[in-house]
């Protein structure tokens, strides 16, 4: 696994290939279920949003969804290729596409080179206010849609209370949307996230609740999946970009006539 900027975002040590390998090996979807052996790793580039260092309100909730989250991917067989830390950027000043090649800061070329060469996105977001992460919104105003768009993303939110960020969540499906990485149907929100996930991301749940967990995120990974995999192999054929061109000058470019 491949951390941009910081690691903060997950609090733990890159993974190395032998534990990827490890992980590939005890996942609990991988080798158990037919349709998901016949997708190949899908590069996932995960997106976080919690910037939040001290309490209260306590614990800090994104670490652990975003371990979770991450390990999941990696059981299904995929790779998390980089986890976009929303503290390693400063508040938008000139977004990645509006730097001349050779002076884009190496930080945020090296997110851009993350994000172009990714299959999929998992947007991981707080409810503050019950708006989503202004971080993670940083994050995504930093680059142009050509680098996520024609493929899909899926949205996880989480909170202290009851209604797992669903107000978070339901407000960053447009901006997913017009950054053309359409976001899945199915979402997961995590209520109560403290109750759920200890700060390795591992269940405080036991028994059946663990499965209803997995099973719950399994719905929204599955569909990240098939619509990856279609997306991939469909480029192969047919280069999006050919039919509908990203705008080189201004977003005036795409006006109705
Ligand atoms: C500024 C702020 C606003 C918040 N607003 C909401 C809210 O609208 N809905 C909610 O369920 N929880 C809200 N909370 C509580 C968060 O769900 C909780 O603090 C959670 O841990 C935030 O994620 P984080 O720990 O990764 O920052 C808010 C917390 C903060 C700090």
């Amino acid at each position: 696994m491949r951390y941009i900027i910081s690691q903060r975002s997950l609090g733990r040590q890159p993974l190395t290939p032998l534990s990827i390998c490890v992980a590939l090996l005890c996942c609990r979807h991988f080798s158990s279920t037919a349709t998901t052996a016949t997708v190949s790793a899908l590069k996932t580039v995960v997106i976080t949003g919690s910037t939040r260092t001290e309490g209260p309100p306590r614990p800090i909730l994104g670490p652990r969804v975003a371990r979770y989250i991450c390990s999941s991917l990696e059981s299904r067989g995929h790779v998390v290729s980089a986890v976009l830390d929303p503290s390693s950027l400063l508040l938008l000043e000139k977004p990645h596409f509006a730097y001349s090649k050779r002076q884009v800061p190496p930080k945020l070329q090296e997110m851009a080179d993350a994000l172009e060469a990714a299959d999929c996105y998992v947007a991981i977001t707080p409810e503050y206010n019950h708006a989503p992460s202004p971080g993670l919104i940083n994050i995504l105003n930093h680059f142009g849609s050509s680098l996520f768009s024609f493929k899909p993303s899926a949205i996880v939110s989480y909170s202290a209370g009851q209604w797992g960020g669903t107000r978070a969540a339901h407000a960053l499906r447009p901006i997913l949307s017009e950054l053309g990485c359409l976001p899945v149907s199915a979402m997961i929100h995590v209520p109560q996230a403290q109750d759920v996930f200890d700060e390795q991301g591992n269940f405080i749940v036991v028994g059946d609740e663990q499965q209803q967990w997995d099973a719950y995120t399994d719905r929204c990974l599955s569909q990240l999946e098939w619509w990856g995999e279609a997306a991939r192999q469909h480029k192969q054929r047919v280069d999006p970009f050919q039919v509908s061109p990203a705008f080189t000058k201004s977003p005036t470019q795409r006006n109705a006539p």
